[in-house]
């Protein structure tokens, strides 16, 4: 191809006589590619913009306890309350006008129905349950999503039973319990369960009992790719799985995932997608960006995404320093996770953007 060089080309004549400036060689500029023509103007953008961000895409991660009053603020997580349960039908019937598909639910147990086993957990009129149904009676076309794990309900605060010495958690009686918890939470009205605990063949389990339950048209959000993340601080002040453990910082780290380990996140992962789960998902999501990535080259599910609650903290405290400006960072964290991969995305900002969106 023959390039035309123009000695006195305009550019070339703007930076020889740029003020400041002295060249002893002559440069010549002449470009076959030139990028910038494609971000030149408002409209050329969003013509050439690869992916966005639609209520469509996003799951609202709630918390409910138990009683009634206003909500209550959790210090860690601006924004972010505490619902009795009559409120928290109330935010799903907004939620839903917003043209968000989905909810996630946390339940806040009271203290004193925690014990070492979790037993509140199988209550079939436990709080989270209570609010499956008010929800599903009020709100029916809104998606509702429960975790299966123990850690709301243990006085230790770890996902699971114990071992009988203590010092672990007992990965197959616990996938004993989360089996049941299933039957009850898709009886009650839960769309989608979603085990958060990172037992070994849980998934597997959960859909034989859930398919001999003939509840086979409850589906299976795995937590997939779950790290021992230091990103679930203020979540544990949240549901007060702290308090109960006396820390915020429990160690996870026998059946949480290594932050170091790629190979692994995905071999686990393409083994609950192996077990039957129908969604997979990533957790935290903005430090594991290449992990959301590799797994959406590896499988043909879904992916989700669940921005954790100190990723959700962190552009507040930064906003609030006035170090980084609220808004932007916030957009780009999400824009950022879908770019990666993610196909849906559990976020605290859920309600926000699809509000501003629709402005
Ligand atoms: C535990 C669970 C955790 C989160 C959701 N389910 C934290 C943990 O492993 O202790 C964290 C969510 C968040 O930080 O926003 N089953």
């Amino acid at each position: 191809m023959e390039s035309i060089v123009a000695p006195d080309c305009a550019m070339n004549a703007g930076l020889a006589t740029a003020p400041g400036y002295a060249y002893d060689y002559p440069v010549n500029v002449h470009l076959d590619r030139r990028s910038r023509r494609l971000r030149a103007t408002p409209a050329i953008r969003q013509l050439v913009q690869e992916i966005d961000l639609a209520p469509r895409q996003l799951i609202a991660p709630l918390f409910v306890r138990e009683g009634g009053g206003p909500p209550v603020e959790i210090g860690s997580m601006p924004g972010v309350v505490r619902y009795s349960v009559a409120d928290l039908v109330n935010e799903c019937r907004q939620l839903a006008e917003l043209g968000i598909p989905a909810v996630a639910l946390f339940p806040v147990t009271d203290p004193a129905e925690k014990d070492p086993i979790g037993r509140e957990a199988l209550n079939p009129d436990c709080l989270v349950l209570r609010a499956v149904r008010a929800i599903k009676s009020a709100v029916p076309g809104l998606l509702v999503f429960t975790d299966l794990a123990l850690d709301p309900y243990t006085t230790h605060g770890h996902d699971g039973l114990l071992t009988s010495d203590g010092t672990d958690v007992d990965n197959d009686a616990t996938v004993e319990v989360l089996a049941q918890m299933a039957i009850l939470h898709g009886r009650t009205g839960s769309d989608f369960v979603a085990p958060s605990d990172m037992m070994d063949g849980r998934v597997g389990a959960i859909r034989r009992t859930l398919d001999a339950a003939d509840l086979s048209n409850v589906g299976i959000l795995a937590y997939s790719a779950k790290f021992a993340s230091a990103y679930y601080g203020p979540f544990r002040e949240a549901v007060g799985s702290a308090s109960a453990a006396g820390t915020r910082s429990l160690d996870k780290r026998t059946y949480q995932l290594n932050p170091s380990n790629r190979r692994e996140a995905i071999q686990d992962a393409l083994l609950d997608e192996a077990e039957g789960a129908d969604i997979l998902m990533v957790k935290p999501a903005g430090a594991y960006l290449d992990i959301l990535s590799e797994l959406r080259r590896a499988t043909r599910l879904p992916l989700a995404a669940y921005q954790v609650s100190g990723e959700y903290a962190q552009i507040h405290a930064a906003a609030r320093l006035g170090w980084l400006d609220y808004r932007k960072t916030r957009d780009e964290s999400l824009i950022a996770i879908r770019r990666a991969g993610a196909d849906m995305i559990l976020t605290y900002f859920a309600k926000e953007i699809a509000d501003e969106l629709r402005t």
